[in-house]
């Protein structure tokens, strides 16, 4: 642990507070990250830190320390959600009409700027380079990705991101080897059936019998075909269908998302959910547009660099801060890092039920106790000075 971080962070509590509550009053949505990139940029500026601004949006920034070394990536996310804050008797509360940080993406901006800060005070300690990555469209599933095809992986040895989480209270920090987030993937399907009188069943083919047989049946695939001991969530929240009542609906779409823990179970639910829609169309005569795309990547923590995190939390914040969880079927799109570089995902509880921080992420009331912030922001700073200085990994 360096104290010289440490010190840093508290001295400088203020500002992170300041800039998250800016952040927060000024939400912008996934991919429209404009004013975001621009306030990260001035103080980057403000500190002669170089940087690059990405496409759309998005920045990376970069120190390298006094000695060659090994390069780690830190990230944050930056984009809010499209919802209707409700938290007005807060003097920050977003003052954009329809968009809301509901997720914590202010906090992590705001943490991570201030662990630039920290890490650029001890710069002649760092051996290596600390790459910072203000990600936008994390809550589109897009950002990651578009990073990574921008090359912002090269030459990285590691990779470490946060999240502020309201389900685990101020004071608790998870990091636990092995799948922390499920891969999220998303589907259509459309069933086209043969419009009719709704007298005449038999002179039509219906896509509402199609579609409701496949929502009834299409479970067994969980049941019968997943591995028991692999995880895996088939959802479908839209079903779409016909025109009238006394019309035999000649169209029926579905859409859902699928949840697994790992790639071999994800091909085999998107393999049969579509060998069982085609036997479906084809037994009442009609015809099946299967439409399945693979979004996000498993968050899985590699071994060494989730112990990393959990002993600089011990040695930082003490022991008690160090918590464990089981994983969860949430979907995170910084496993796009993690696809070929080690690396660890934590969590930072932000959850105090007497300051109303206690609503679940997305929700219009969502806040985040700000006290979380310096442990967000030291852990992100501690992590990169551990990694790159520490011999041998
Ligand atoms: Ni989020």
């Amino acid at each position: 642990m360096n104290t010289q971080i440490k010190h840093y962070i508290l001295e400088h509590e203020d500002e992170l507070i300041q800039n998250r509550r800016y952040l927060h009053q000024h939400p912008e949505l996934s991919l429209e990250e404009f004013k975001t990139t621009q306030f990260i940029a001035q103080e980057l500026d403000k500190l002669k830190v170089p940087y690059r601004l990405m496409e759309p949006t998005g920045v990376l920034a970069e120190i390298k320390g006094s000695e060659p070394g090994k390069t780690v990536l830190l990230r944050a996310d930056m984009d809010a959600l499209s919802i209707d804050e409700l938290n007005h008797h807060l003097d920050y509360c977003s003052v954009e009409v329809g968009k809301m940080h509901a997720c914590g993406h202010d906090a992590h901006t705001s943490m991570l700027l201030s662990a630039l800060k920290a890490l650029l005070s001890v710069k002649d300690q760092i051996k290596g380079t600390v790459r910072f990555i203000f990600q936008p469209a994390e809550e589109i599933g897009q950002g990651a990705k578009k990073m990574v095809e921008q090359g912002v992986l090269e030459d990285v040895d590691n990779v470490f991101g946060i999240h502020i989480w309201s389900v685990h209270e101020t004071g608790q920090v998870v990091c636990d080897p092995g799948p922390s987030f499920a891969s999220a993937d998303i589907f259509k399907i459309h069933f086209k059936g043969k419009g009719g009188h709704a007298a005449q069943p038999h002179l039509s083919h219906d896509a509402v019998v199609m579609a409701a047989e496949y929502v009834n049946n299409v479970q067994s695939i969980i049941s019968r075909s997943v591995d028991p001991l692999s995880p895996a969530v088939l959802t479908i929240g839209k079903f779409e269908a016909g025109d009238r009542f006394n019309i035999i609906a000649e169209n029926a779409v579905l859409e859902g998302t699928v949840r697994t823990f790992n790639n071999e179970t994800r091909s085999v639910v998107a393999t049969q959910m579509q060998a069982y829609a085609e036997q479906i169309a084809e037994m009442y005569h009609g015809s099946v547009e299967f439409d399945y795309s693979y979004v996000t990547e498993v968050v899985d923590n590699h071994l060494q660099s989730a112990q990393l995190v959990q002993s600089i939390t011990e040695q930082t914040f003490g022991k008690d801060f160090v918590h464990h969880d089981a994983p969860t079927m949430g979907a995170e799109d910084f496993g796009y890092y993690m696809k070929n570089i080690p690396g660890a995902f934590a969590t930072v509880g932000c959850r105090n039920v007497d300051k109303e921080t206690d609503y679940p992420h997305h929700h219009a009331r969502f806040n985040v106790d700000e006290e979380a912030l310096k442990y967000g922001a030291e852990l992100y700073a501690q992590y990169a000075l551990c990694y790159l200085n520490q011999d041998e990994f």
